[in-house]
């Protein structure tokens, strides 16, 4: 696989161009993969773009609190498989707070509900009721091929999972995750929100092994969906076109009031797109920890320096995003929503 193209970067570092490690689907070899969530506009993005795209071969979701409760975030995403017309796509909640802290909410963000803005329809999904853990040991152990995940909330279904289950760490494939970042916060100066969250999840995951890609705020800021990109979803004419136009109104005030921005950020859905366009994400090697004090609580700190880190004695864990081709993002997510009724 060549080398990404740099993309322009959206920092100042020249970070050293880096080959990815996350793997790419294929329509002759759709990767298999498991969507762990917290509905979430963005999440409804990511699920979308899984469940169209022939490049992946969506085994399953899981639901986890952070941009609302846990009944929240499940019930969102059972709404989203409905739309998506998936009714029945196995899905599971998980957990209902971090693994350490109390939990902290985003309702500033996505509404009270979660998803706030449009009428979605009836919940849907075939409901694993042994819960997420459960489900993501069970669609793993089951899968002929080592499976992808993609938490795109807090890390704490994951790390739970990674410590319920070590005999099938071997089984999964490579974890990409939206979350962190270099050098932003969206919660605190220090800290982006998955992050924040559940800080204490991070380290659990990126000490695993398990080959991680961190899709941080420093790139997803710029996979912005404006009012032209809104325009043409609603233009597609289908019901899903209308929906996502609506939901991403409502995203929208969000990112008016907050930072004076005509766009919204569609963080989630970079982590999914990865896995499915090799040239859309560049990615720098670096080592990955996150901070669990008070002032910097969930910044992740990101060493992407190799001499530092031969210094220290430390490896990379992780491929971490630094660039993105923003045009080619918007048109691949517009691209997935046409497909729907
Ligand atoms: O900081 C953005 C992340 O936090 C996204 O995953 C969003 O859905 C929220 O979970
Ligand atoms: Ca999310």
């Amino acid at each position: 696989m060549s080398a990404p193209k740099p993309n322009p970067l959206p920092l100042s570092t020249p970070f050293p161009p880096a080959v990815r490690r996350a793997p790419v689907g294929t329509r002759e070899k759709p990767l298999p993969l498991i969507i762990d969530c917290d509905p979430g506009h963005d999440d409804a993005m990511a699920i979308t773009i899984a469940v169209a795209r022939p490049e992946i071969n969506l085994l399953g979701v899981t639901t986890v609190a952070g941009n609302a409760t846990l009944p929240r975030t499940f019930e969102n995403a059972r709404r989203v498989l409905a739309l998506l017309g998936v009714p029945d796509m196995p899905i599971a909640a998980g957990a209902d707070r971090p693994l350490v802290r109390p939990l902290f909410t985003a309702a500033y963000v996505h509404g009270e509900s979660g998803l706030e803005g449009a009428e979605m329809p009836a919940p849907a999904g075939r409901v694993h009721e042994a819960g997420a853990v459960d489900l993501i040991a069970t669609l793993v152990a089951a899968s002929p091929e080592p499976v992808v995940l993609a938490p795109l909330g807090p890390l704490t279904n994951i790390a739970q999972f990674i410590t319920a289950h070590p005999e099938l760490l071997s089984k999964i494939a490579h974890i990409s995750w939206m979350g962190g970042a270099i050098g932003e916060g969206n919660v605190t100066a220090a800290a982006e929100f998955n992050a924040y969250v559940d800080p204490e999840a991070i380290q659990i995951v990126f000490s695993s092994g398990i080959p991680c890609t961190m899709v941080g705020l420093d790139v997803t800021h710029l996979a912005r969906m404006g009012d032209a990109e809104v325009a043409r979803l609603e233009q597609l004419g289908n019901r899903a076109g209308k929906i996502f136009a609506e939901l991403l109104r409502y995203f929208a005030i969000f990112h008016r009031d907050r930072y004076n921005w005509n766009f919204c950020a569609i963080h989630d859905a970079v982590a999914v797109a990865h896995l499915v366009d090799p040239d859309l994400v560049a990615v720098v090697h670096a080592a990955v920890d996150a901070e669990l004090g008070d002032l910097q609580r969930g910044r992740t700190v990101v060493d992407w320096l190799e001499p530092r880190l031969v210094e220290r004695g430390r490896l990379a864990n992780a491929d971490v995003a630094v660039g993105i081709d923003a045009p080619r993002f918007a048109n691949l997510l517009i691209d997935a929503v046409a497909t729907f009724d």
